[in-house]
């Protein structure tokens, strides 16, 4: 535990550091690559995230797109108009993974693919950018896990959270002692908007002519075509897995990247449909617990009928203080524990309080004043400019290089969306859900 002394200075230091020079990881991003460091890369799932990830990780010196598969023909079409006719699209991505050109895939379908299209890129031999939930049911953690470990390749978890330097920092303060013992941490991730609550614009050619439904669907019940089911799956279980796999799995990542932990052993959770009736199938607001075998407890809400601005933030509790992240800083609000534990004796006699002072004085001599608690705040903030997101596609990216580990693993991002998917099922059975954290089971 750093004294107040230390902590003040270790901070201010700190401070200076992060808004006069760059991360390391974005430092290292400005080195020559020679020609052969070249990693040819190939998207799966050219949506939203698809594109705009893509368009991130190509900042990355040395990284070029050569294929992109997707089960809608207007995504392929932007592909080309994004990044050149040359490219190889496809609505089957088993065509890329034949690719010997390919070294690393991106994928960022709906949830429900993430399993097959990660095991059969990583069985094909490619390295993976898998973007989060990295599972949809249980079973695809330990599938996932196997087939990274066997064919020794890399798989990046698209939690990007966890490469922030706000993250890092805050992980380094919590080590030092900065709020002393923890003991709760509250996160939450507040919406009220259309787009928000996922409602994504479909495309007027929105047809099975344009869309290969069956390819969609995958293990999915089969019915006839829906483009809101394709175009705004997030609404349904058979494709996602709710603000849960959504955004709680953000809130788990950055807990046990800041803590350490592995994750929680026990689950409740509440919630409900409030608002955003139109048919989906999973909740708009959704209040979770869960405990933590290492002393604290974690609660997280989402709630897409806030009222007000969208919002996501962490806040850590300690016994010597408050620490606060919201986006790129952090906030540590340092209140240290009580020199002497004071005294409640008004209602007594008064030989008794006059007693009772004695007795305390003798113990808490008057040289420990018991006055008001010093207060510190301090705050750290990422340089301008900084993204996590082209962060975490550079710790990727130097992974498949060196092959040294990434930064968000298989079994990391299993223990993150493994407990997210805690609280559905705690929802689904009115009951305590309990988890394993080191074994990943559920109990
Ligand atoms: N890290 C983050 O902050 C973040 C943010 C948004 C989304 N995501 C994740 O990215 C993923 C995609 O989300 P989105 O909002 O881009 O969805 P989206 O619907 O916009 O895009 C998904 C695309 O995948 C395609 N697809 C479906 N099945 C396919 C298959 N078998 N082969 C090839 N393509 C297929 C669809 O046609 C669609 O174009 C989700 O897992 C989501 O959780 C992560």
């Amino acid at each position: 535990m750093l004294d107040r002394r230390t902590f003040l200075q270790s901070a201010a230091g700190t401070a200076l550091a992060l808004s006069t020079q760059l991360h390391p990881l974005l430092a290292q991003a400005g080195e020559g690559r020679s020609a052969n460091d070249a990693i040819q890369l190939a998207l799966i799932g050219a949506g939203i995230q698809g594109q705009s990830d893509t368009s991130i990780a190509l900042q990355v010196p040395g990284v070029k797109l050569v294929a992109v598969a997707d089960c809608y023909d207007g995504r392929l079409t932007h592909a080309k108009e994004l990044w050149g006719a040359d490219l190889v699209t496809t609505r089957d991505y088993r065509e890329i993974l034949a690719r010997k050109d390919v070294d690393a895939v991106l994928i960022a379908t709906p949830d429900h693919w993430h399993k097959q299209a990660a095991v059969d890129s990583l069985h094909a031999g490619k390295d993976v950018y898998l973007e989060k939930p990295m599972i949809h049911v249980y079973p695809d953690g330990p599938a996932i896990i196997e087939a990274a470990g066997k064919g020794n390749r890399i798989l990046q978890v698209g939690s990007q959270r966890v490469s922030n330097v706000a993250y890092s920092k805050a992980k380094e303060l919590l080590a030092a002692g900065a709020i002393g013992k923890l003991n709760m941490v509250s996160a939450h991730w507040d919406r009220n908007s259309a787009t928000g609550a996922w409602d994504y614009s479909i495309p007027p050619d929105a047809s099975t002519e344009t869309c290969d439904w069956p390819r969609f669907e995958g293990t999915a019940p089969k019915i006839p075509f829906s483009a809101e089911r394709f175009f705004q799956w997030r609404k349904w279980r058979d494709y996602g897995s709710g603000v849960a796999g959504d955004l709680f799995v953000h809130l788990f990542s950055g807990t046990h990247f800041i803590t350490g932990a592995h994750g929680p052993t026990r689950a409740m959770a509440t919630g409900g449909l409030r608002f955003w009736k139109d048919g989906r199938d999973v909740d708009d607001v959704l209040l979770a617990l869960f405990d933590y075998p290492e002393g604290f407890n974690l609660s997280l809400h989402v709630n897409f009928v806030d009222g007000g601005e969208e919002s996501e933030g962490f806040l850590f509790t300690g016994s010597e203080g408050l620490m606060e992240i919201a986006g790129d800083t952090v906030t540590v609000s340092r209140t240290p524990v009580e020199s002497e534990p004071g005294f409640t004796v008004s209602t007594f006699s008064q030989a008794m309080q006059r007693a009772y002072v004695q007795q305390y004085r003798a113990k808490y001599p008057p040289a420990h004043p018991s006055g008001p608690a010093v207060q510190d705040v301090q705050k750290f903030a990422a340089p301008h400019g900084y993204s996590d997101r082209y962060a975490h596609f550079n710790n990727f990216f130097n992974a498949v290089r060196s092959r040294q580990p990434v930064v968000e693993d298989a079994t990391f991002g299993f223990r993150a969306a493994g407990a997210a998917l805690l609280s559905n099922l705690s929802v689904q059975r009115d009951s305590i859900v309990h988890w394993d954290p080191e074994a990943m089971k559920l109990v």
